[in-house]
């Protein structure tokens, strides 16, 4: 979380490229936000909380205009509450350096009392202003900065993405990395860093995602590699195959419905050019994904955060019961401190959309060290998670800037059908027509989806929404594979409308959470046609008979007749109808912020990449 950016021109001034790239990392956190630019022998920082266009005020007077170079944050607050003084950057109150940081400072409290032991004066409550008196403290000894910077990095724990920047006889900028994600790139008459290649988009799409311990120093033309023991190293460029347009609202109100949809646009590109029908098969870019390794596999192990999370749910009914292979699931942040016993030849399978999200990482990394392959199925190509598996299933969904995650979503649950595929036919469990039948079902997905993003079903959604927008709670219920369908649907409604929303299994209902029914109050149920549909159908009837609102998705005709409201969805496979089944609660989540009038493509308290603990 936070984002953050740097930039150093030959000529040119970059302050609006500044605030642009900012804008483009706004998903990261966006409490407050701020600016440092460095024009002459003096560095003029201007931060504010609240949104970038509060900074945008404060700029207005046009007097960094000309700046040549700088660096900007916007936070995500961890320690110490959003305020003007919190905001980033921060400096040593010399005028001469400022810092912006995305990360956490385990050990500040300690190194904060040795800095004011010294007589330094601390302006904030941010850990990140022990890291900025570091640096000084190092430069004032005559260090360049990236000695500073490696000095100051030595004595911290915990993790970090910085940028830093200092005046002197020369003009400098550094930025180094352990954790958080950082890319930098260098142009003909300039140099980049930021925390998302979502940044860098209008200057260049050829990038260097810089690695744990890595420090580069930013010059017009030039970045210079080293490691933060000093010793020189190289990362190789990477081109980007998204363009700017692709993270353009193209005329939609807000990113969030841009991106409900663009999911039959993602359907294909994520399976299309996978499928080999005649062999029932799927075929997965990169090493790793043969039979013969797939065949020795005895366990996999998912590990994942948030909507994620409930892909790798999904995931997990498609694999055991499509390649009969065991699947765990858990949260990355509790399978990381659980002590996790795993059996020989498991791998483990990180799914995220980022592919910098902190838990989900450190999960993957402890599995590996427990002696499992690391595999993943993951949207950004160049990201921590991608290179640090062994094989990917790259989802192609394109940037997904709406903090709640949706076609990220629907992409990961079809790569996790492909998996389930091409495990069940690397494993000799599933046959040749087997195979193909499901991805005849998976290329007849595409216009089914289509079919649902119409105007019948958002004005259809709309009237839903509008007759329980003063509902106090809702409950989301499903079985089997549409159960996860239920937790994601509740999630969406919690993360962008703020309404209480409990995601339950159809099933266990009777064991508690059906005393909390009182008469009217709304019950989403997915059900679709499949082994369990009847016992969703019973469910239905003892939510009614409490007096429960019944809300029904699907394509099962029986469940839509029981209920008060219903979506009808198209029919497919059980196994695809959380692809189809998931895109009406996208769209009533999406009403129903929209009818509260909440912040829909940036809601309160989240961020889309969480690069914390
Ligand atoms: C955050 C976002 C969620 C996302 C989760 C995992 O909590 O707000 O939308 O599902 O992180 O992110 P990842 O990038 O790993 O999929």
């Amino acid at each position: 979380m936070c984002g953050i950016v740097g930039a150093v021109a030959r000529q040119g001034a970059v302050l609006q490229d500044l605030v642009e790239g900012l804008r483009k990392l706004e998903y990261r956190g966006y409490d407050s936000c701020g600016v440092a630019v460095a024009d002459g022998a003096e560095i003029a920082i201007r931060r504010k909380v609240g949104r970038l266009t509060e900074l945008e005020a404060l700029l207005a007077d046009g007097a960094l205009a000309s700046a040549r170079a700088g660096i900007g944050h916007t936070r995500w607050a961890t320690h110490g509450k959003p305020s003007d003084e919190n905001a980033h950057p921060h400096s040593d109150g010399s005028g001469r350096m400022a810092l912006v940081h995305n990360g956490i400072i385990e050990n500040y409290l300690e190194l904060r009392r040795e800095l004011q032991a010294e007589g330094r004066k601390f302006s904030s409550e941010t850990d990140t202003e022990v890291l900025s008196h570091l640096v000084g403290r190092e430069l004032a000894r005559g260090l360049s900065l990236a000695d500073a910077g490696r000095a100051a990095l030595s004595r911290v724990h915990g993790y970090y993405a910085i940028a830093v920047m200092a005046v002197g006889k020369t003009f400098e900028l550094v930025a180094a990395r352990q954790g958080p994600p950082l890319v930098v790139a260098a142009t003909a008459d300039a140099a980049w860093c930021a925390s998302d290649v979502l940044a860098l988009l209008p200057h260049t799409r050829d990038v260097i995602y810089i690695e744990d311990g890595d420090v580069a120093e930013l010059s017009p033309g030039k970045v210079v590699l080293s490691r933060v023991d000093g010793s020189p190293v190289s990362r190789p460029v990477r081109h980007i195959d998204w363009d700017e347009e692709a993270a353009s609202k193209r005329g939609f109100p807000h990113f969030m419905l841009k991106e409900i949809f663009e999911q039959p646009d993602v359907l294909a590109r994520t399976a299309f050019d996978r499928i080999l029908q005649l062999e029932g098969d799927v075929a997965f870019e990169g090493d790793g994904w043969d039979d013969a390794g797939l065949k020795r596999l005895e366990r996999l192990q998912v590990v994942a955060c948030g909507t994620a999370l409930h892909a790798g749910y999904i995931t997990k009914y498609l694999v055991e019961s499509l390649a009969r292979l065991p699947v765990d699931v858990d949260f990355a942040s509790e399978f990381r401190y659980r002590g996790p016993v795993l059996v020989a030849n498991t791998a483990v399978l990180a799914i995220s959309q980022s592919g910098e999200t902190a838990d989900t990482l450190a999960a993957m990394r402890l599995a590996r060290e427990l002696g499992c392959r690391p595999v993943s199925i993951c949207n950004v190509k160049g990201s921590t998670v991608v290179r640090e598996s062994e094989a990917v299933i790259l989802t192609h969904a394109g940037p997904e800037i709406g903090v709640a995650s949706t076609k990220a979503f629907v992409a990961q649950v079809i790569a996790g059908f492909m998996l389930a595929v091409r495990l069940g036919r690397a494993r000799g469990v599933l046959a040749v027509d087997d195979g193909r039948r499901l991805l005849d079902e998976l290329r007849c997905l595409r216009p089914r989806l289509e079919g649902l993003l119409t105007e019948k079903t958002l004005s259809a959604v709309r009237r839903i929404a509008e007759k329980h927008v003063k509902a106090k709670g809702f409950f989301f219920l499903g079985r089997g594979v549409n159960f996860p369908v239920a937790l994601e649907g509740a999630l969406k409604l919690k993360e962008i409308s703020y309404v209480h929303a409990e995601g339950y299994a159809a099933g266990e209902m009777k064991h508690g959470p059906i005393a909390l029914i009182e008469p009217g109050m709304p019950i989403v149920v997915i059900n679709s046609p499949g082994k369990v549909a009847e016992k969703v159908r019973s469910n239905i009837e003892q939510v009614k008979a409490r007096g429960g609102h019944v809300i029904a998705i699907g394509a099962d005709r029986e469940s839509l007749a029981l209920a008060d409201d219903a979506i009808e969805v198209p029919d497919t496979i059980e196994w695809l109808s959380p692809v189809l089944n998931v895109v009406p609660l996208q769209l009533f989540a999406y009403h129903h912020a929209l009818l509260r009038g909440c912040d829909i493509d940036k809601p309160r308290n989240l961020a889309k990449s969480v690069t914390v603990e």
